[in-house]
Order: structure tokens, then sequence, then C-alpha cells
């Protein structure tokens, strides 16, 4: 690790948790994908994303699963400690997959394992109020964590799908109050996904840590999608919030810088892409 970190381009210094803060203070969009290979994480890198998340995704996008509950902590350490060896500027954020944090112990040794094993320099958990003590022993161990909240995949069987969340004014209402609840409990970055627009800025203006969209919204802090969905290798229906970058760029590495400057520029993304 420290060799790789001597090793990265000095000239675009390594993105880190104060990196983030001052991104969120400055106005300057953060661009974030996913990756799960040594191959694509150098060609994201190269293409200028600012976080790269190791996610449970794979389960659906490299392993065939149609939900991410099958996904082990082996695996995203597998995959993980691949990514590590190719970003020299992107900062590594690797999902905690289902059941692997039921217990502040539990969470403290599998954050561990994707630090340690995979490389991973911040742990992302699914969660709302309910995970604020796993924040809180993370945090306190030094760990840093991205709370998930809105649409949180791990929960599908009990939510019934993959829906909007935060639609009803009461849930909206809980999901703010639960964000709030993270940041004090030491979360260092917080995810939504599939929220209105305004929940998504309500959020965004309520915490003083960077907030991260996917289908949030434009009025958040950053962006991430799916690598594949950007690339137009995902088959199928698609979410609205997705933009298959693909289809104007001549290769993967540009439709990548494509996404990334359309994160900064913001003009990704568009009214067709959120939800109300
Ligand atoms: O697993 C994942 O890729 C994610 C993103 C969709 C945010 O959690």
């Amino acid at each position: 690790m420290y060799k790789q970190l001597e090793e990265r381009d000095q000239t675009r210094p390594p993105v880190n948790v104060s990196t983030l803060m001052r991104m969120k203070a400055e106005g300057e969009p953060i661009a974030c994908l996913t990756a799960y290979d040594a191959s694509f994480a150098r060609l994201v890198d190269d293409a200028g994303t600012d976080v790269v998340l190791v996610g449970d995704s794979l389960g659906m996008v490299i392993q065939g699963h149609d939900t991410t509950v099958p996904v082990t902590v082996d695996d995203i350490v597998y995959h993980s400690r691949a990514v590590a060896r190719s970003l020299r500027h992107a900062f590594l954020m690797a999902d905690m997959p289902f059941m692997s944090f039921s217990s502040a112990q539990q969470a403290l040794e599998n954050a561990v394992r994707l630090m340690q094993e995979g490389g991973a320099m911040m742990v992302k958990l699914e969660g709302g109020a309910s995970q604020v003590n796993i924040v809180e022993h993370l945090a306190g161990h030094d760990i840093p964590v991205c709370a998930h909240l809105g649409l949180r995949p791990q929960s599908v069987h009990k939510i019934g799908g993959f829906k909007v969340q935060g639609r009803e004014n009461e849930q909206a209402r809980q999901m703010l109050a639960d964000a709030r609840a993270l940041e004090a409990a030491g979360a260092d970055v917080v995810l939504l996904e599939c929220v209105p627009n305004e929940v998504g800025k309500a959020i965004r203006d309520a915490l003083n840590v960077p907030v991260i969209g996917i289908g949030a919204g434009p009025d958040v802090d950053g962006q991430i999608l799916v690598l594949y969905d950007v690339l137009g290798i995902t088959q199928g229906p698609m979410p609205r919030f997705v933009k298959n970058f693909m289809l104007d760029s001549a290769t993967p590495i540009d439709a990548c810088a494509a996404y990334v400057s359309a994160v900064k520029d913001r003009s990704y993304p568009a009214p067709e892409h959120c939800f109300s």
C-alpha cells in the first residue's frame, strides 16, 4: 500500500476525506463510479473519477444475481484488492455486504478486513437510525464510513422491490432525521439512492459532510453510477437515473471522462434522470 501511495501521480494528489469535505465546501461536484477489477479501475481513475466504489452491485453485474443479497465479505475483499492495485488518484470505498454488520463487533471485524485485505479507505453500509451504534463504533476506531440511505438494495425483499423512497412526507422527514443522526455518529459521507430531488437537496443542505446521490437529483454534492450502466454494458430496462455515456463516446475511457465532466459541469443529472 505505501509503495502504491508513493507511486501515485502527485500532479493529481490522491483524494482523501479532507478533499471530499473541501469539495463540498467549495461547491465542486464529486464524481464517483463503481469498479470491480484492476483494468476498469485504472480506466476510471485515469478518467478523473474522485471516488471509486467496490459496490455490492457486483452481485448483479459481475455474478449475475437478481439482487445484492448473496454477496459476501470475501467477494468484496477479492474485488477491492484488485481495484486498489490500480488506483493512483481516486479514493477507494468498499461496500459492507448484507448481514456483515449485524452487530458492532461483527461490523468492526469486517470493516477491518475490507481495509487491511481489500485496501479500502472507507466502508459503506446501508441503514438508517438502527445503524447509528454501528457507525459510532466504526468511527470510534477511526474507520471512515459512508452511510447509505434512501433505496437500500439489501432490503429489497423487505421493501418489496427497487422503489423510490421518501415520496411521503413522513418518510422524507425520517430520512432527514436518520441522516442527521448518522452524521452525528461519525459518518463522513452520506449516499442517497432513488429519492425525489427535494429530499436530496434538503439532506444536502442539512449536513456538513458530503452527500453523494444516485437518482437523488442535481442538488447534492456528488453523483455516483454503476460503471457498467455508464458504459452501456448492462442489458434490460434501466432505472430512470441511468445515462449511457458510451452512446456519444468512441472508447470506454472517453465515456467515463464524459461522465466525470457532466457531473462536474452539472449537466448530469438532467431532469429526465430525476424523481419528483
Ligand atoms: O453497490 C453499489 O454499486 C452501490 C451504488 C449503486 C451506489 O451501492
